[in-house]
């Protein structure tokens, strides 16, 4: 597996098209470390007009969802065939935002996965606990619960150099401003290192990364101290300034 380093920009519902677009033109008057495999994650509606621009070839497009569905009668649902058709390489699955605020279960999550698995798209995987599950000393078994159950009904030795992205995003970390330490970042993604080795994932590309408050101030840092492959970004890549200087540093 070639060793890759991912920056992924989840903008959430935050920037309208208009702003998507005009990010888009300003960071490609930015510098930006070629090595770096960078993925923008607008919202669905913006991903119409993104998919006609002419990116570098180290920036591609994701989603920051998909429909459990494949197609049919899914009222406000969007499916795989439609975000592929706006050349998303990549989509975001089980994000604590879906899962806390907007009910997502662990049955829909494993659905889409399969889905996703089943697509020429990468799913990027959330998982992480929350303050109550970190307190309560059931990290391990809330990160094996979410990995398992998008990872059980999956034979990944069908796959031929499908790439997966786990990312590791502690519920209590995120959008607080404070990452997780550096510690509890190794803990964590080596417990992940772990769940994964009971699949047998010789045939897929599999790449961690760490998402929870990363800024231009502590992704340095956390990347030197942790066998990470990257990062999901929220806050801290609305700003096309602040993002690529978290690009040009790690
Ligand atoms: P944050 O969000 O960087 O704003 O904490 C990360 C995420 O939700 O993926």
């Amino acid at each position: 597996m070639n060793k890759k380093l991912f920056c992924i920009a989840n903008w959430k519902m935050y920037l309208n098209t208009d702003e998507s677009i005009d990010f888009i033109g300003k960071l490609s008057t930015l510098e930006l470390n070629q090595a770096i495999d960078v993925v923008i994650c607008p919202s669905f509606i913006s991903l119409f007009p993104l998919a006609n621009y002419n990116f570098a070839s180290n920036i591609s497009l994701g989603s920051q969802n998909v429909s459990s569905f494949n197609k049919g009668a899914y009222t406000g649902e969007i499916s795989i065939d439609m975000i592929e058709n706006l050349r998303c390489k990549w989509t975001i699955i089980g994000h604590s935002e879906r899962r806390s605020l907007l009910n997502e279960k662990e049955l829909e999550i494993s659905k889409k996965f399969k889905i996703v698995m089943n697509s020429s798209i990468s799913p990027i995987l959330c998982v992480g606990e929350s303050h109550e599950e970190r307190k309560a000393g059931t990290t391990e078994d809330v990160l094996t619960k979410q990995i398992n159950s998008a990872f059980n009904e999956i034979d990944f030795t069908l796959y031929n150099n499908k790439t997966i992205l786990i990312a590791y995003e502690p519920v209590w970390s995120i959008g607080t401003g404070i990452a997780a330490d550096i510690d509890t970042i190794t803990d964590n993604i080596n417990l992940i290192k772990n769940i994964i080795k009971n699949y047998n994932l010789n045939n897929c590309n599999l790449y961690i990364l760490y998402g929870g408050s990363v800024n231009e101030n502590n992704a340095k840092s956390i990347l030197s101290n942790n066998n990470l492959d990257g990062f999901l970004i929220g806050s801290a890549s609305l700003d096309p300034n602040v993002f690529a200087s978290i690009i040009n540093q790690i």
